[in-house]
């Protein structure tokens, strides 16, 4: 079908959609009406955060929607103050008050901090398996886990994340940590799927784009669900939130998948801070 987004299982049996809306940087007043208009779009599955301010409006424009709770993929994530195990539970227990729900699909460790918390979260890991034992995350997963920070979870953890968010985009395919992801049925979740628009005028991209009758965001979109990520574009322009939705009915050949995978610069294409020595902690 034309434009149905697929459903990907995850390791614990719950499914997601792998397209959905990012509402990072979306100002709270503007976030409900954003949101309203993905879902009138199609949009299936929406990724908040409680550092981003806008959880309560993500769950009104959920309501308002008229869908039923349990048509929508929510995800949150636990900001960086609150690595604690009695501050991770107190914090969870206000993202759900925010959204006004009683659960949500998906709850994630939103950075590691390794050189915060004496370097352990391992503990706030533990803290989101008693969220998941409870009900109230269907699923867990981490965000921006470099491979070390997986494997010191799957030494010392029960249970395995579902998924690692992380940065990915034709300038920093970040190829290691998604091959780790997925030897060991973690999916990867691409953040910043677009660079925030900064790879939408490469030559390349562009180029891929007049061969098969697309825009270069369409292009870039279609390349991640290809290698089997799962992306959620933000966009605050109504024709955009439509254009991204429209990736499944036209595939890139593999010469095209490797003229995007090829523009890879490595550490120096990243758009946001490297997870090893990111430790900002929000006032
Ligand atoms: N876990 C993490 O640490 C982390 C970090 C960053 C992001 N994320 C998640 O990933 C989501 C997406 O990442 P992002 O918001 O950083 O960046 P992005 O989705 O790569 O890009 C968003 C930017 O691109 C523009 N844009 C969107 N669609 C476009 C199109 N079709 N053509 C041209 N420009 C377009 C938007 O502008 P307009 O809005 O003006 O249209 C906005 O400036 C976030 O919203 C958030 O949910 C997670």
């Amino acid at each position: 079908m034309a434009h149905t987004v697929p459903d990907i299982s995850l390791n614990d049996g719950n499914t997601i959609p792998q397209l959905g809306f990012g509402v990072y940087q979306i100002e709270p007043k503007d976030t409900a009406e954003a949101v309203r208009r993905a879902l009138e779009i199609g949009y299936r599955h929406i990724d908040t955060a409680q550092m981003y301010g806008n959880e309560a409006e993500v769950g009104e424009a959920v309501r308002a929607s008229g869908l039923d709770r349990g048509e929508v993929f929510v995800t949150s994530k636990l900001n960086n103050g609150f690595h604690r195990p009695e501050d991770a539970r107190r914090a969870f227990e206000s993202t759900l008050s925010a959204l006004k729900m009683d659960y949500v699909d998906l709850f994630l460790i939103h950075w590691p901090l390794p050189t915060r918390y004496d370097g352990d979260f391992v503990s706030t890991w533990k803290t989101l398996e008693e969220f998941q034992r409870d009900g109230r995350a269907r699923s867990i997963g981490v965000s921006n886990f470099q491979v070390p920070h997986l494997e010191r979870l799957a030494a010392e953890a029960d249970v395995v994340p579902a998924v690692n968010q992380i940065e990915v985009h034709p300038y920093l395919t970040n190829e290691q940590v998604r091959a780790y992801g997925s030897e060991h049925n973690i999916l990867t979740e691409a953040w910043s799927p677009i660079a925030q628009g900064r790879v939408l005028d490469d030559p390349a991209i562009v180029d891929v784009a007049e061969q098969v009758g697309r825009t270069p965001a369409q292009v870039v979109l279609r390349w991640h669900v290809q290698r089997g990520d799962i992306v959620f574009p933000k966009s605050t322009t109504p024709k955009r939130i439509e254009e991204n939705f429209r990736i499944f009915d036209f595939t890139l050949d593999d010469t095209a998948m490797e003229r995007l995978s090829g523009l890879d610069r490595g550490e120096s294409g990243r758009t946001g801070p490297n997870p090893d020595e990111f430790d900002y902690i929000p006032a």
